[in-house]
């Protein structure tokens, strides 16, 4: 079956994500600026980063690398357009995060908001711990059940609803258990509410110093 994802136009895909009754971004990328003043990383990786959302937010001359992860080759070639600026500190790289290619080394921040809900977390967490530094750390934004709201709210950006078939909510509780067994430990959590309703959980991890 091909991954819903790369069936989703980049416009469509925005277009939803930043419509009044949603209005996702704008607090994902709240969240991701709030990091990097908390723990101001110098590697850093973001998973399911879509059109770039949050990549405004960093000071690229004290940044060594940011690594942009996502499945989806069109919304990565709107990424480098948008930060042409800056592709010397940015590298995109197309990959299934089920089981990517690639090995990132010495990496400060991982930041997945939303990409969990897509993938085999499990599997995933014990990749992505070899990528992190000693002390380096990981935060995970998960979105929480609402019970008036579908997991994927409605909008006019009909082709979202294809993610329905994949998208699973994944409990905080699973996922910090699953990430401490990956080296992991959990340092903070939060929950940030929505103007929608909806909520997000976001937790806070830094691998284990050996
Ligand atoms: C809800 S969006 C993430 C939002 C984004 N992290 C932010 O902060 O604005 C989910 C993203 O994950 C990507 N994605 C979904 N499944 C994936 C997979 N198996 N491997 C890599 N990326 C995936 C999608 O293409 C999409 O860009």
């Amino acid at each position: 079956m091909k991954n819903p994802w790369l069936e989703i136009k980049a416009e469509d895909y925005e277009g939803h994500m930043e419509s009044p009754d949603i209005d996702q971004l704008k607090p994902l990328r709240k969240i991701f600026s709030t990091a990097l003043k908390d723990f101001c990383p110098k590697r850093i990786a973001l998973l399911g980063c879509s059109t770039g959302n949050g990549l405004e937010e960093i000071d690229y001359k004290k940044i060594e690398k940011v690594y942009a992860l996502d499945i989806n080759n069109e919304y990565l070639e709107i990424l480098k357009k948008r930060h042409s600026k800056n592709l010397t500190k940015i590298e995109t790289v197309v990959c299934d995060l089920n089981s990517p290619r690639i090995f990132l080394e010495r990496i400060d921040l991982v930041y997945a908001a939303l990409i969990f809900e897509y993938i085999d977390f499990k599997k995933s967490l014990k990749i992505i711990s070899q990528w992190v530094k000693s002390g380096g750390i990981l935060i995970a934004v998960l979105q929480l059940p609402c019970a008036n709201i579908p997991e994927v709210t409605p909008s006019p950006f009909k082709s979202l609803e294809k993610l329905s078939s994949i998208m699973k909510l994944v409990k905080p509780e699973y996922f910090i258990s699953a990430a401490e067994s990956n080296s992991f430990c959990l340092i903070s959590s939060k929950i940030h509410s929505l103007k929608s309703g909806k909520q997000f959980w976001e937790g806070r991890f830094e691998k284990t110093k050996y």
